[in-house]
């Protein structure tokens, strides 16, 4: 039997972090459905491309824990309440939630690098994956608001999504 090298609290964090990830797979799975509904077919192809990503992301964590002599309880996923009605609300929806899990990342960062360095370390790529999310969805609804007089904003962002699926 491996020995458990983290301790409960810390744990505890990566369940939640692991809750995070599967709920992002979920989301990007529910926007990747309702985008392709409304014929926005470059979002629906970004975000399934988003959904695939957020596997790997739970995955990694998985490993890292492995590594640490860790089997985690896998989280219980909550029945989808809301779905994006726009392009925009998607984009937003997105962006909210990537934005709590930056915060996440940092406090979890804060409260646990002292102690495990290793997790610490593992933790920044996860910083650097959700400042980069952030940004991007923060730059494509500083377009959609300059725009919001432009007819064709939705389809220019589309194709834009598109070319980055
Ligand atoms: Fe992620």
């Amino acid at each position: 039997m491996k020995q458990a090298l983290l301790n409960a609290g810390c744990i505890k964090k990566f369940e939640a972090a692991l809750k995070f990830e599967l709920g992002h797979f979920y989301l990007y799975s529910m926007l990747a459905n309702k985008m392709q509904m409304l014929g926005y077919f470059g979002a629906y192809d970004y975000f399934l491309a988003e959904r695939a990503e957020e596997i790997g992301h739970y995955q990694k964590h998985i490993d890292f824990l492995n590594d640490e002599g860790i089997l985690p309880k896998l989280p219980t996923l909550v029945p989808e309440t809301d779905s994006a009605t726009s392009l925009k609300e998607a984009i937003q929806m997105a962006y909210d939630n990537e934005l709590d899990l930056l915060k996440y990342y940092r406090e979890m960062y804060n409260e646990e690098e002292e102690e495990y360095a290793e997790v610490g370390q593992h933790l920044l790529f996860f910083l650097e994956t959700q400042r980069v999310a952030v940004g991007f969805y923060g730059d494509v609804l500083a377009t959609m608001d300059s725009e919001k007089n432009n007819p064709n904003i939705n389809m220019i962002i589309d194709t834009k999504l598109k070319k980055l699926a």
